[in-house]
């Protein structure tokens, strides 16, 4: 790939409808939503879609999120079950990707050769005024390289994709900041959670009337390869330093710690001097406000003055977010 020019767009309406031209002509933008930024493609191009993997270095293997205006335009790609629809009816736009029997339409580099594909409805309001200019289901994964931390901001995007994208739409910090919940809805009988994300299990299973499941993350049982998201691997969203996660930063864990060690504390310490080693992932001990910093601290943490990070787990019982950040940071740090 030859180098090329990558430019950041405020959302004016005349960027926003150069960006969606590009969109239509089949390249890629990068393009903000409620959970991180996406690197977007015409999803009904393989050619465009194809330019997705070259540009994050991603697998083919590993299948794209497509997203869409509405349940209408889902219903085009994919088979909505009564069940499915009333997930999507209680959280679309939002947060949540439902995967769902394809229709040929799809193509198959989208699915990476599945008989399911996933889509989800963003809420953000940048995101859709591109669905709408473009007319087009969007393709987007994470806009970061394949593997390296998800990113949440247009600098973000800039910082692990320049010279491999021409367009990046800045929409701000996502506000949400971490990946959307992914349900397994091939068998509408058999709901699965396969990440967790801001739409907790309970509100899935309160929604469908029935339990639904947590995928575990690592290799499944037996090699059922197609079974599990490649999201699911052990290793993802990882910082090049090596990373622990400890239940607490207690003065014992830090005390053993090499020195050229990096603290990343869930939340704020108050009763500590500052060493210029400590970083935190919220003010007020509060998971929302963590889940929109946990990107942004992980890269801040991660520019090579550490040989190490120490990151606090959040608790469990502070509800769908600190799950999703406890899934991403165990990720994070896996084979290390
Ligand atoms: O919040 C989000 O979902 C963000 C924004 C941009 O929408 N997107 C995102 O995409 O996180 P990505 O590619 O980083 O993660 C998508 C995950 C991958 O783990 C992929 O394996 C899984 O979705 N996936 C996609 N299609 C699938 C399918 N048919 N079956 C199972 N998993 C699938
Ligand atoms: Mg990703």
């Amino acid at each position: 790939m030859s180098k090329i020019t990558t430019s950041i767009y405020r959302p004016t309406p005349a960027n926003l409808r150069r960006l969606a031209a590009a969109l239509r002509r089949g390249e890629l933008v990068a393009v903000p939503t409620e959970t991180v930024y996406g690197l977007a493609a015409n999803a009904l191009d393989a050619r465009a879609c194809r330019r997705i993997f070259a540009a994050k270095r991603r697998p083919t293997h590993d299948p794209l999120i497509v997203h869409v205006l509405d349940l209408r335009q889902a219903a085009a790609l994919a088979e909505i079950s009564p069940a499915a629809e009333k997930l999507a009816r209680r959280f679309w736009p939002g947060p949540l990707t439902l995967v769902l029997p394809r229709r040929s339409t799809v193509p198959d580099i989208v699915t990476a050769g599945r008989d399911s594909v996933a889509i989800r409805s963003p809420v953000h309001l940048l995101a859709r005024r591109l669905l709408r200019l473009t007319g087009l289901p969007l393709a987007a994964p994470s806009a970061n390289p394949f593997g390296y931390v998800s990113p949440t901001t247009a600098a973000h995007v800039r910082d692990g994709l320049v010279g491999r994208i021409r367009h990046i739409l800045d929409g701000g910090p996502c506000r949400v900041g971490v990946e959307s919940t992914i349900v397994d809805m091939r068998d509408p009988a058999r709901p699965k959670i396969l990440r967790p994300g801001a739409i907790s299990r309970e509100a899935i299973s309160r929604c469908l009337h029935r339990a639904v499941r947590l995928q575990e993350t690592g290799r499944p049982a037996g090699n059922a390869r197609g079974e599990l998201a490649p999201g699911m691997l052990e290793q993802h969203y990882s910082p090049r330093t090596p990373l622990v996660v400890v239940g607490k930063l207690t003065a014992s864990v830090i005390h053993a710690a090499p020195e050229n060690s990096g603290f990343i504390y869930f939340e704020k310490p108050s009763d500590i001097r500052l060493t210029g080693q400590e970083f935190w992932l919220s003010r007020g001990g509060d998971a929302r406000e963590a889940a929109r910093n946990l990107y942004a601290v992980l890269r801040r943490a991660d520019q090579g003055r550490f040989a190490r990070l120490w990151v606090e787990a959040p608790p469990g019982a502070l509800g769908p977010l600190a799950g999703a950040i406890n899934d991403r940071l165990r990720r994070a740090s896996a084979g290390r």
